[in-house]
């Protein structure tokens, strides 16, 4: 068992240092909703089917994360606010070794 060091910013601008584990088959947005740093409701609401954009982050570090895909690419810009360069949909990446020390911030509600 291994878990990975991520640095979260909620929407008031608190930062939360959380071990997220890599064997659960957890996705960013869900180690999220888990640790509830977001209001119940406001976040991932879609569950992660890529079809709400809810789960928008902004990643402040250069840690390796999966490339943006073609769907999220489009939901990002089609039905995303407060959408920057740095933006992600946290749903779309999945926690790993490789996200080790991983800074994000949560994206304002929409
Ligand atoms: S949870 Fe809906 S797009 Fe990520």
């Amino acid at each position: 068992m291994s878990d990975v060091k991520i640095n979260i910013i909620d929407r008031e601008g608190t930062e939360h240092e959380i071990m997220a584990p890599t064997d659960m088959s957890l996705n960013l947005m869900e180690t999220i909703r888990a640790y509830e740093l977001v209001e119940e409701g406001s976040f991932g609401i879609c569950g992660g089917m890529l079809m709400c954009a809810s789960c928008q982050c902004y990643q402040l570090s250069a840690t390796p994360v999966p490339e943006m895909g073609e769907e999220e690419e489009a939901l990002l810009y089609s039905d995303g606010v407060h959408v920057k360069q740095n933006s992600r949909l946290s749903c779309q990446i999945p926690v790993t070794e490789e996200l080790e020390g991983l800074k994000i911030e949560i994206a304002p509600e929409g």
